[in-house]
């Protein structure tokens, strides 16, 4: 089972867009695929088409304990894939966890009941755009880790800041968490600050930046509105096509073939 996080403290960045689409051709590609909503918005669950009140739990009611994780799986009408929704109750748990012991190992714990049952092949969570206890408790489950970034300015100076927190949460808590890759999200070839901000990422980080890239496109934008995956969506899209081979890279350098 493999775990990997989308996660980035900026705000508006890809995170969820990522999550989702990435984790529903997982599912189109013969994985079967765990879909967790980190983010008390709720946009990656509506993302894959569920209502509010189709949910009894959260992610939030599994964190604190109210729920066995198996009880808030929802299945979702796409192949292969399931999602743990969020709801606002989330925006909660942050400081409801704060003050606890093994405060930052909840989802790990809870997770590692998940491994040896053999359901899924992945596990994709979508963060929220901050470095909180929820950041850090995806981080600590995770066995992987997909930053998406929009080449704007500062995005360099928020990924330095996150790879220290990358480096804390290894030296202390999650020795086996990699950087699966970087995602370079709303990408316009055209636009010279944007080629300027990846030609630097690229010299900085060379190897980890996915050699696809995710170009800005409205049928991206306007999946979400509909509950679907932009391979549901539009299956041939320009967005769909480059999420597709993103897949394909995940799935290399995770599993090392294809
Ligand atoms: N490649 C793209 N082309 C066009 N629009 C995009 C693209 N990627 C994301 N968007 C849009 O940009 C906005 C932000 O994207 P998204 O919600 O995925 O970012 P996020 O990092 O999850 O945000 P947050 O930090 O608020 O959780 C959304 O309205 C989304 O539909
Ligand atoms: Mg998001």
């Amino acid at each position: 089972m493999h775990i990997i996080s989308f996660a980035n403290q900026k705000g508006g960045v890809g995170k969820t867009t990522s999550a989702v689409n990435i984790a529903s051709i997982l599912g189109t590609l013969g994985k079967s695929v765990l879909l967790i909503d980190l983010d008390p918005q709720g946009s990656a669950t509506s993302g894959v088409g569920i209502q509010k009140k189709a949910i009894k739990y959260s992610s939030y009611d599994v964190i604190v304990g109210k729920c066995n994780i198996k009880e808030a799986i929802i299945q979702t009408t796409f192949k292969n894939l399931s999602v743990l929704p969020a709801t606002m109750s989330l925006a909660g748990a942050e400081l409801e966890i704060a003050f606890q012991d093994k405060r930052e190992s909840y989802l790990r714990d809870i997770l590692n009941e998940l491994r040896y049952e053999f359901i899924y092949d992945y596990v994709i969570i979508d963060c929220p755009p901050s470095l909180g206890m929820i950041t850090i408790n995806a981080l600590v489950a995770s066995s992987g880790l997909v930053i998406p970034i929009q080449c704007e300015y500062f995005a360099l100076e928020g990924l330095t800041q996150l790879m220290m927190t990358i480096k804390a949460i290894k030296a202390r808590y999650n020795p086996n968490l990699i950087i699966t890759g970087i995602l370079v999200t709303m990408f316009n070839a055209r636009q010279r600050l944007s080629s300027q901000v990846l030609s630097e990422l690229e010299k900085y980080y060379s190897t980890l930046v996915f050699d696809q890239k995710i170009s800005r496109a409205v049928a991206l934008g306007e999946a979400p509105s509909f509950g679907e995956p932009i391979f549901y969506y539009s299956k041939y899209s320009k967005g769909s096509l480059e999420y597709q081979s993103v897949a394909k890279e995940i799935i290399l350098r995770t599993e090392g073939i294809l």
